[in-house]
């Protein structure tokens, strides 16, 4: 079915061509999730391909293995994406598929390196920018084993910007958008805190068998902020002056609202809740190139310090800000010392605020409500902190009952809702002067969704994964999206 509906924008009159004709947006994937193709033409196994072959540890008990076959189905899906009006496409590289064992010494996989060719090409072919990411979650499972991967940051660091030299060197004569980590403080948390990700370690015995949640977390976010500015430097100096692309980072982080805003014990609570989830990476980088204050004051050291030379590294060490962001918490201050196993500073999050007030309609995702206003708020919040250009790389949401590709779910009224409500409040923050360059809903097609497995259905595309062919359905969303871009963006 294909929605020739045109969509009615005139309550959004006063927007129309806020954004400017250069403004990127499209749709993200990652490799992991869509790739399918886990073990062919050379790929060799990665923490997730580990993770979802142990029994217990996805919730529907499946595995990524063919995942929605975007390594054999990319020409069809780069054909879709246009037909839904993308000017970008933003999708990570698998290392493993690019140098299977991972390390420095480690033979490279020429199979690999055609498959992003291909995609890369047929992308350009069809007017569609390519912004690369080069990890997303899934580090090679060969160095996991050698050394335990990211905990240890002198082994792991050659490895990663082999991998990004190779990249650059393959890749960097059409990719002029680079993302190094995407969410290192998700890979950190749900992989080494909550033990739930690859590579699943915790304190948490009755979930993993190895692990420190008081510890992990901090010296793996360590690692990955000081690999990814080396990384950068790389770049910076031995290819951007030819290359003329842009590199940066994309962190996660949600918007924190206090419980009561009366008390000024929320009001603080809220603030700290954002600097332990987004200044914890985004201080370091953007700002004062030190962790927030009050993560020190509640981890001590068991929060690294960055020695002299690595701040001078860190600090500054990406061109825009890359932001994923999903919905809004109310937060409660807490009276009880912090748990030893605690990153969240302190808090508790609630669904409701002290009046009742809920903070959105459900999605089909626990955590993830409807709630735009509190993204427009968390744009200015790192615009007015840091003040660089924002990427928006990530955005979107599930929508309950989305079953089977029936005319009712493919009239994804929920999506749409939420898409309309979060693009008037980027359109508007823009219109207020916050820099913003792009956008990328989350997600092109339904995917595999990590430790959720196929249960959440995030995709403006329903997939059938039932099917051999994993057919393709559009719902109503694509075609929102494309006709309200086409509104907020200047015409040529
Ligand atoms: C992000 C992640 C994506 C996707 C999305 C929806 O944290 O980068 O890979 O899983 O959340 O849950």
């Amino acid at each position: 079915m294909t929605w020739t509906h045109t969509f009615d924008t005139s309550p959004d009159a006063e927007l129309k061509g806020i954004l400017s004709k250069d403004f990127h947006w499209g749709y993200a994937t990652a490799a992991a999730q869509v790739e399918g193709a886990w073990n062919v033409d050379g790929k060799g196994p990665s923490i997730w391909d580990k993770l979802c072959h142990t029994p217990g540890k996805v919730k529907d008990g499946s595995t990524n293995e063919d995942a929605t076959r975007a390594y054999d189905l990319y020409k069809e899906d780069v054909a879709l994406m246009k037909s839904y009006g993308v000017t970008a496409y933003r999708f990570s590289l698998a290392w493993s598929r690019i140098v299977p064992l991972g390390g420095a010494e480690d033979p490279i996989n020429e199979q690999g390196i055609d498959y992003y060719n291909r995609l890369i090409d047929e992308l350009l072919a069809a007017n569609i920018t390519p912004f690369v990411t080069l990890f997303h979650w899934d580090t090679p499972q060969t160095l996991e084993d050698r050394y335990g991967g990211m905990l240890n940051q002198e082994r792991y660091t050659p490895d990663f910007l082999r991998y990004a030299r190779i990249c650059f060197e393959r890749f960097g004569d059409r990719v002029k958008h680079w993302i190094t980590y995407n969410e290192p403080g998700v890979y950190t948390l749900a992989g080494y805190a909550g033990g739930m990700h690859a590579p699943g370690r915790s304190s948490y015995r009755d979930r993993n068998e190895e692990g420190d949640s008081s510890t992990e977390p901090f010296i793996v976010a360590h690692t990955e902020l000081v690999s990814h500015a080396r990384a950068v430097k790389i770049y910076r100096e031995e290819f951007k002056p030819t290359q003329k692309g842009v590199i940066g980072i994309t962190l996660h982080g949600n918007n924190s609202e206090p419980w009561d805003v009366n008390d000024p014990l929320d009001v603080e609570a809220a603030e700290r809740a954002r600097q332990f989830e987004i200044a914890w990476f985004a201080d370091p980088i953007y700002g004062s190139g030190e962790y927030p204050a009050c993560m020190r004051a509640q981890l001590g050291d068991r929060l690294p310090h960055f020695t002299p030379e690595q701040k001078d590294l860190v600090q500054g060490s990406s061109d825009f800000y890359g932001m994923n962001t999903y919905t809004t918490f109310f937060v409660k201050h807490r009276d009880e010392e912090p748990d030893v196993n605690d990153h969240k500073g302190n808090i508790e999050k609630c669904d409701a605020n002290s009046e009742g007030k809920s903070r959105g309609p459900e999605s089909d995702t626990y955590w993830l409500r409807t709630a735009p206003e509190g993204f427009g708020k968390l744009l200015r919040w790192v615009w007015d902190r840091y003040h660089v250009p924002i990427y928006m790389t990530e955005n979107g949401t599930t929508a309950k009952g989305e079953l089977a590709p029936t005319p009712d779910v493919l009239d994804d009224t929920f999506r749409v809702e939420f898409f309309n409500g979060y693009l008037r409040e980027l359109a508007t923050a823009v219109r207020d002067g916050v820099d913003i360059r792009s956008y990328f809903g989350w997600t092109f097609t339904d995917n595999w969704e990590w430790a959720a497995g196929y249960t959440d259905r995030f995709g403006v595309t329903f997939v059938d994964f039932e099917s051999v062919e994993k057919t393709r359905y559009p719902k109503r969303s694509a075609y929102f999206l494309k006709d309200y871009f086409r509104h907020l963006i200047q015409e040529k």
